[in-house]
């Protein structure tokens, strides 16, 4: 039987949103995702899901509760879901009718004829399925938005806080018990992002990437992501003999010198076991548990902090 694992990531970019996300929960709800994931061993998409699914309802991150604010003031969500083992996936993209979008993302994938839905389809799928809505941001969503918005403000944190800037999206990779992989994404996307917009996250390639031996998820500023097939880069190094941690950091020093810095984050997990956690940002919030291990889950948040329990 194969030593069951899973490794989170809460986003990549500069954390400047820890000033007004806190540190703390940030960091103890990414050993919750841990975990959470410690029930479905036998099951890789759902070990991933769990831990994803705990971050999306803790608020803690930009995904489900917590996910930011498009121009509009609204919330519109991006999920994924890809089962490594017969290369299947699914996928969502403007969601506003429920917070639980990789749920929804797995239902695409498992009952429906289709393997990405977006807007007002997706919507109806998460109706059906009556999964927990989406309700109206929180308080400190909600005034980060009028700072934003603020005129004399808002260019300087434009730059803050649109591009990269912010502590940005969960995701999960795990390995179950039978030696099989998934990756699992879910995202509010950027801060006064347009009407419409997606970002890599439900992108299957750029975002996220399973298969029999590897699992990737990307982390950072979508336009890049998609732009540098930032996960199948990932992947494809490790085809070629990489390993996941080495593939990794060779990737997120491309797309740095390919677009810019502070735009990516990976994790990847191999079939065996590796890890590979690596970002050209100022920060990534990162996890992983060997379940069972005794010391629990590992987490970081800045480039040279080690993995180390809470
Ligand atoms: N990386 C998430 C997004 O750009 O939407």
């Amino acid at each position: 039987m194969t030593q069951a694992v899973i490794a989170i990531h809460g986003g990549a970019g500069s954390f400047e949103g820890l000033k007004w996300r806190q540190e703390a929960p940030f960091r103890e709800n990414m050993a919750l995702a841990c975990e959470a994931a410690a029930a479905h061993q036998g099951d890789a998409v759902e070990m991933a899901l769990a831990a994803v699914a705990q971050m999306e309802q803790s608020g803690a991150f930009n995904a489900g509760k917590g996910s930011v604010l498009n121009e509009n003031g609204d919330q519109y969500l991006d999920g994924a879901v890809a089962r490594g083992w017969d290369a299947n996936f699914g996928a969502v993209a403007h969601v506003s009718a429920t917070y639980s979008v990789a749920h929804l993302a797995k239902a695409v994938m498992e009952r429906s004829a289709h393997s990405f839905l977006v807007g007002a389809g997706a919507d109806a799928l998460a109706k059906d399925l009556n999964l927990p809505a989406l309700e109206l941001p929180n308080a400190a969503l909600q005034k980060v938005y009028r700072e934003l918005k603020d005129g004399e403000k808002q260019k300087e944190k434009l730059g803050t806080f649109s591009f990269g800037g912010e502590t940005d999206t969960v995701g999960a990779v795990a390995l179950d018990t039978q030696g099989r992989l998934a990756a699992v994404g879910s995202t509010g996307g950027t801060w006064l992002k347009a009407l419409g917009r997606v970002g890599d996250t439900p992108v299957l390639g750029s975002g996220f990437y399973a298969d029999t031996h590897r699992a990737v998820c990307a982390t950072g500023v979508g336009e890049i992501l998609m732009r540098g097939l930032a996960a199948t880069r990932v992947a494809q190094c490790c085809m070629d003999g990489l390993s996941p941690q080495k593939a990794t950091e060779k990737v997120s020093k491309v797309l740095a010198e390919m677009f810019e810095v502070d735009s990516a984050g990976f994790i990847a997990l191999s079939h065996d076991g590796q890890l590979g956690f690596a970002m050209n940002t100022k920060g990534m919030g990162r996890a992983f548990w060997r379940i069972g291990e005794a010391q629990g889950p590992q987490q970081a948040i800045w480039p040279h902090e080690d993995l180390k329990p809470l």
